[in-house]
């Protein structure tokens, strides 16, 4: 039986087609080897080292003599340029991970730690480290947007202001520029005597990551930055945490929000209840490759990605 003429075009673009299929699959495992490896050779900017958290508790389901084991001897390298997702089940210990790098696990009361975070060859959890210029070098952003009771500019300048002395002018650009970099710029630039307090939840998470970038941080921690937010107002946040991103931020990011580890993360780290971190590998590791994962993973991700 001979093949019409449609056929036989039919068959011909369906061969061709899967020709650049397998090209661009070729290119795009290519293109992400060249990532993994830019990120592996790139110089470490924050080297944590056996952190152990406890909190003081009066009860509790993992009870230890009265404490609660937070952080179980965690180690891992935050590189320069890289997001890293830390991802995992409530309690496993993300946030307290987070709060560590900034020190505002100390805030909390009858609290325990050992282990190092290493800087520039000096260890940032060292009783002598000036505790205001780290929270400011090292920016966090929370899961329900902080803004202060004061203008959208006075909450960007606010920061500034307790560590440098800049002109009117100086100050003018150096909001203007943390609001573009957080992109939220076009939307405020005509209010910003107008109260932070006014802005929509999307808008004054962008604010509160524009406040933690005036001070040009050397890296920035966000815990779960959109899961209090409206559904329609994540897409906005997400986006502006990408071209960060893009633009070279280091960052640490606790999310569920698998779409974007997936997309922007450079490595991902896999914390398990107790504060153990079970997985510590690139992305593609972590979402293309379950033949290498643990159990326990395998199984938060068809829990997460089922939904
Ligand atoms: N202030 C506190 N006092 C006592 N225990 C605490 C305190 N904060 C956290 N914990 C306990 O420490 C463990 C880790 O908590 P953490 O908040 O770091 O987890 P998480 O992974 O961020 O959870 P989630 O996904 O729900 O935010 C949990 O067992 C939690 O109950
Ligand atoms: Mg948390």
């Amino acid at each position: 039986m001979q093949l019409s003429n449609v056929q036989t075009k039919l068959m011909l673009g369906n061969i061709y087609l899967n020709q650049i299929r397998k090209k661009y699959d070729f290119m795009e495992a290519e293109y992400l080897s060249m990532q993994d490896q830019l990120i592996t050779n790139a110089p470490p900017v924050l080297e944590a080292q056996q952190l152990t958290r406890h909190y003081s508790v009066s009860q509790g389901l993992f009870r230890d003599k009265g404490t609660v084991k937070a952080l179980n001897g965690v180690s891992f390298t935050l590189k320069k340029a890289s997001t890293l997702a830390v991802v995992g089940e409530s309690g496993c210990g993300k946030s307290t991970l987070l709060r560590t790098f900034n020190r505002m696990f100390e805030l909390y009361p009858e609290q325990r730690a050992e282990g190092e975070i290493m800087f520039n060859g000096k260890n940032i959890l060292d009783a002598k480290q000036d505790l205001n210029l780290l929270r400011a070098r090292i920016g966090m952003v929370f899961q329900k947007p902080t803004p202060f009771p004061m203008s959208i500019y006075d909450n960007i300048a606010f920061g500034i202001r307790l560590y440098e002395d800049l002109s009117r002018s100086e100050m003018d650009d150096r909001v203007e520029w943390a609001l573009q970099k957080a992109a939220i710029w076009n939307e405020v630039k005509d209010k910003l005597g107008q109260s932070g307090l006014s802005l929509s939840g999307g808008q004054q998470q962008r604010v509160a990551i524009a406040r933690a970038l005036s001070m040009d941080p050397i890296a920035m921690l966000f815990d779960e930055p959109t899961s209090a937010l409206d559904p329609e107002m994540v897409g906005e946040v997400l986006d502006c945490m990408m071209g960060l991103a893009e633009e070279g931020m280091t960052m640490m990011v606790v999310t569920h929000e698998m779409g974007f580890a997936k997309k922007v993360g450079s490595r991902v780290i896999f914390m398990d209840v107790g504060g153990k971190i079970l997985e510590d590998c690139t992305k593609d590791e972590f979402f293309s490759h379950p033949e290498n994962r643990q159990p326990r993973t395998l199984e938060f991700l068809s829990k997460i990605l089922g939904h």
